[in-house]
C-alpha cells in the first residue's frame, strides 16, 4: 500500500482550533489520518467518523485501535450525519471536517475500478452496497445522458465524440473493463487532442466517478446540515480537489456568512439589523505549502476553506 499522506493536515488542525473536550465529526474518514491528529488533541472529547466505504471503516478501526474509547465509526454517507447524530442525542458539535473525493487506497487498489492506470472491471463505487456502478453508466446511459454527465462532471470538451465512441463500441459488445474504456476514449479522439499533456481518459473517469457516487448533488445540503450542528465558536473545514466541488463549498459558505437582505428604504438602527450567524475564516481558499507539494502529488489540486459559527 502507498505511503499515507493526509492533505493539508497541519492547516486543518490549526484552523479547527480544537477544544480538547469537544465533539468532532470527520465525514470522510478514509485512512484516518486527519482523525488521528484530531484525536491526539482531545482529552475528554470524542469523535464520530463517517465513511461510505466499508474498507475505509475497517482499515481505520485497526489504525485507530488505541483511540477506540473516544471514537465511533459509522459506515454511512455524510449526508446522514445530522440525522444519525440527532438519533444519538447529539445536537451540537465543536467542529467537522470533509476531505472530499477518493482516497489513495481507492485509487491504488486496481480492482475498485477508479483508476485508468489499472485494468479492472468498471466499478468505481465507494459504497459497495449501492447498485449503480461505472459498468451500468457506461453501458446503459443514453447518448444524451453520457454527454450531459461528461460536460457537467468532467468539463470534457470532447463529450460528444467520447459518447459517440462509447455508443458505437457497445453495439458490438459491452464495455467491461477500465482498459477497454480507455481504448474507446482514445479511438474517439483526434490525434491533436491525444497529443496534449495529461491522460485523455482523466476527465471521463472523473465524470463517471462523480456520477456513480453522487458526489455533488447533495453536497450543499450536507454542508448546511453539518454547519447547523456547530456550536458558537465551532468550525468546519472542507478540502476539495476540483473546481466543481470548490464552487459548491464557496457558495454555501458565502450564503451562510451573508446577513439577510434588508430593504434600504426601511429605517433600521445598526443594532436592529440582522447579522449572519457564520463567518468565513479564509476568504481565499488555502492551498498546500511548497514543502507538501514536494512530497504529495495529490495536494496540487487541493483547496481548503473554513467557516466558523459566530452567533445563533
Ligand atoms: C480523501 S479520502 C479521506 C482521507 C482522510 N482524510 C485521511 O486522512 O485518511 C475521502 C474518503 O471519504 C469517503 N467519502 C467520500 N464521499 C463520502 C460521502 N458522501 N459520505 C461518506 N464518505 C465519503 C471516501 O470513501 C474516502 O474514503
Amino acid at each position: 500500500m502507498s505511503e499515507h499522506y493526509s492533505v493539508m493536515l497541519k492547516e486543518t488542525i490549526e484552523l479547527l482550533n480544537i477544544n480538547p473536550k469537544g465533539v468532532y465529526v470527520d465525514g470522510t474518514l478514509g485512512r484516518g489520518g486527519h482523525s488521528k491528529s484530531i484525536l491526539n488533541k482531545l482529552t475528554t472529547g470524542s469523535m464520530i467518523c463517517f465513511d461510505k466505504d466499508e474498507d475505509a471503516i475497517n482499515l481505520s478501526k485497526d489504525i485507530l485501535v488505541d483511540y477506540k474509547e473516544k471514537i465511533k465509526f459509522i459506515h454511512e454517507d455524510f449526508i446522514k450525519a445530522k440525522e444519525i447524530l440527532n438519533n444519538e442525542q447529539i445536537y451540537e458539535i465543536d467542529g467537522f471536517l470533509l476531505d472530499l473525493g477518493v482516497s489513495s487506497p481507492q485509487f491504488d487498489k486496481g480492482e475498485r475500478g477508479f483508476s485508468y492506470r489499472f485494468d479492472s472491471r468498471l466499478d468505481m463505487r465507494m459504497d459497495k452496497r449501492q447498485k449503480l456502478t461505472a459498468y451500468e453508466v457506461v453501458n446503459n446511459y443514453t447518448f444524451n445522458q453520457l454527454v450531459v454527465m461528461l460536460l457537467k462532471y468532467g468539463e470534457e470538451r470532447n463529450a460528444k465524440l467520447i459518447a459517440r465512441g462509447i455508443e458505437k463500441q457497445r453495439l458490438l459488445k459491452p464495455i467491461e473493463t477500465t482498459f477497454e474504456l480507455v481504448d474507446v476514449i482514445k479511438k474517439s479522439l483526434p490525434n491533436k487532442v491525444l497529443s496534449k499533456k495529461g491522460h485523455p481518459a482523466k476527465q471521463t473517469f472523473q465524470a463517471i466517478r462523480i456520477e456513480v457516487n453522487d458526489e455533488l448533488d447533495c453536497l450543499d445540503e450536507s454542508i448546511l446540515n453539518l454547519c447547523s450542528l456547530l456550536k458558537v465558536g465551532g468550525r468546519g473545514v472542507i478540502i476539495t480537489f476540483h473546481s466543481l466541488e470548490d464552487r459548491i463549498v464557496k457558495n454555501v459558505f458565502n450564503k451562510l456568512s451573508t446577513a439577510p437582505f434588508v430593504n434600504s428604504k426601511i429605517p433600521l438602527l445598526p443594532s436592529q439589523m440582522e447579522q449572519a450567524d457564520y463567518r468565513v475564516i479564509n476568504k481565499k481558499p488555502l492551498t498546500a505549502s511548497k514543502e507538501e507539494l514536494e512530497v504529495n502529488n495529490r495536494s496540487h489540486s487541493a483547496k481548503l476553506r473554513c467557516i466558523e459559527k459566530i452567533r445563533g
